[in-house]
């Protein structure tokens, strides 16, 4: 195929790429925009592959093996596990970053600079990506420790194996040939070293954060190897993929008003953190059927799903139980916080699979603005992004995290199965309220018991 007609294609494929993700922005049009960037990457597959000289064995075997373990993989992980899985694709797209980088390395007789200074990023970048999602995918799955490990003088050995890692790059690219192979080597038992040395001082639950960050790492190291084999399509997608992983990355920060300075060296989750001021009052329980009384006379209602909800897979009850209000003459929310649950989106992925309409779902400031008319807010699940004493308590760890302000509703109803913590390990402050009431179990058996009182 003509090299003039593959890169129109390639353009055509960016310019899908670049309209699918516009589409993710909005829930109306995800899954339009999910397709259409599909598509995009369907045509770049296809055009590379129509190029000349390729050997067909090979890239078949690849294609049947990887496109199978996708396959498996996809259909068969929980949206919980969604988080784990995304570490080990992000470590593979480094390790296969890695490999191009090394094998053009290999390949190579007549080497100039820009080559090998290409070959030194995709060296560095991908053996980053792949080690640290590694480390990553073992923390959340609970197969190592979650807590950050932190031992005496690690920023400066972090510091010394990065500099050294430079070093090394500087001496690949400056004297192109001498020793370069020992030199590709240490690269590559430096990078994979950064890359354990980076993740180990991150707590579990920061985990999600340095995911998205390792996802912009994949796409820099897949634009660092289209550069290496000189192909348009995978350094314009690399770079896609390495801003957008950067801009989530920063989005999910703010929302936890931490830094991504702090999210990487804070050491959050060693155990050190504070735990903010003592908190007086008792939390006060109901049963489902007390709840029943209030939620039949409410008028408004916002449900404030968390965390426990994609553990009790309630969404679907959920759903039911907002229709019943609905038809009870309620006007029914749902407050999507940035943050709440366990990765970017969490609770949008979940109540749109129960095919909430999108126009009940809410963000924090709008539904925050209309709080103190709310009659109940319910919370499924929920903790640490309605804990009050984020906007009140200056001495919590917590404090200055946007919350969605559940507190300020006339009722409000907390389900949760018992006085357990959230991620952030924090008391919270809400749950003591005099218009609080918890009502304890599993977020799912809880709610359809509500709906068996309306049904009743
Ligand atoms: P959390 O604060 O983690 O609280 C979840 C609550 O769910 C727990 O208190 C737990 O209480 C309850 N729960 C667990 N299983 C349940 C079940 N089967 N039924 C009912 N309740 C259940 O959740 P959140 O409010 O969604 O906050 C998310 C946290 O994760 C924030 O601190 C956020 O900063 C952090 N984080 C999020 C992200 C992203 S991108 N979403 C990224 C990094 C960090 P019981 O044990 O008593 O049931």
């Amino acid at each position: 195929m003509q090299d003039n007609l593959i890169n129109v294609a390639y353009i055509f494929a960016a310019i899908l790429f670049i309209m699918g993700i516009k589409m993710l922005g909005s829930a109306s049009t995800a899954v339009r925009g999910n397709r259409i960037s599909s598509l995009g990457m369907l045509i770049a597959i296809i055009v590379t592959l129509l190029r000349s000289g390729l050997d067909y064995r090979f890239i078949t075997l690849g294609l049947v093996i990887g496109g199978l373990v996708g396959l498996i993989a996809a259909k068969r992980v929980q949206m919980t596990g969604m988080p784990e899985l995304v570490a080990l694709f992000n470590g593979f797209g480094g390790l296969a970053s890695l490999l191009v980088g090394w094998s053009e390395f290999e390949k190579s007789a007549e080497a100039d600079w820009f080559l090998y200074f290409v070959v030194f990023i995709a060296l560095l970048i991908g053996g980053i990506t792949f080690s640290g999602s590694i480390i990553a995918y073992l923390k959340l799955s609970g197969k190592i420790g979650g807590n950050a490990v932190v031992f005496p003088l690690q920023k400066l050995i972090n510091l010394l194996v990065m500099t050294g890692a430079i070093l090394a790059g500087f001496l690949l690219v400056f004297n192109v040939g001498e020793n370069s192979s020992l030199l590709v080597w240490l690269l590559i038992g430096l990078a994979l070293l950064i890359g354990v040395l980076g993740v180990i001082p991150i707590g579990g639950g920061d985990m999600p954060v340095v995911i998205a960050l390792l996802n912009s790492f994949s796409g820099l190291g897949a634009a660092a190897a289209g550069f290496v084999i000189m192909n348009t399509v995978l350094v314009v997608a690399g770079c896609l993929v390495g801003a957008s992983g950067l801009i989530l990355s920063i989005i999910m920060c703010k929302a936890m008003n931490r830094s991504l300075i702090n999210v990487l060296f804070g050491g959050f989750g060693s155990g050190d953190t504070a735990s903010g001021s003592e908190v007086e009052g008792e939390m006060k329980a109901l049963s489902v059927e007390d709840s029943y009384y209030v939620l039949e006379a409410a008028q408004n209602v916002v449900f404030v799903p968390g965390y426990g909800m994609a553990v009790a897979q309630a969404q679907h009850v959920v759903k039911e139980l907002s229709e019943i209000l609905e038809k009870n003459g309620a006007e029914v929310r749902h407050a999507v916080h940035p943050v709440a649950g366990r990765m970017p989106g969490h609770m949008n992925v979940l109540l749109a699979e129960a095919d909430v309409p999108y126009d009940q779902l809410c963000e924090m400031e709008e539904v925050n603005s209309i709080m103190p008319t709310v009659d109940v807010a319910i919370i499924i699940g929920a903790n640490d992004v309605v804990n009050p004493a984020a906007i009140e308590d200056e001495s919590s760890p917590i404090f200055g995290m946007p919350i969605v302000n559940a507190h300020q509703a006339k009722s409000v109803f907390v389900l949760k199965r018992g006085q357990g913590a959230g991620y952030s390990g924090i008391v919270n402050t809400l749950f003591f309220r005099e218009n609080c009431r918890m009502i304890y179990g599993d977020a799912k058996a809880t709610i359809s018991s509500m709906v068996a009182q309306f049904d009743n």
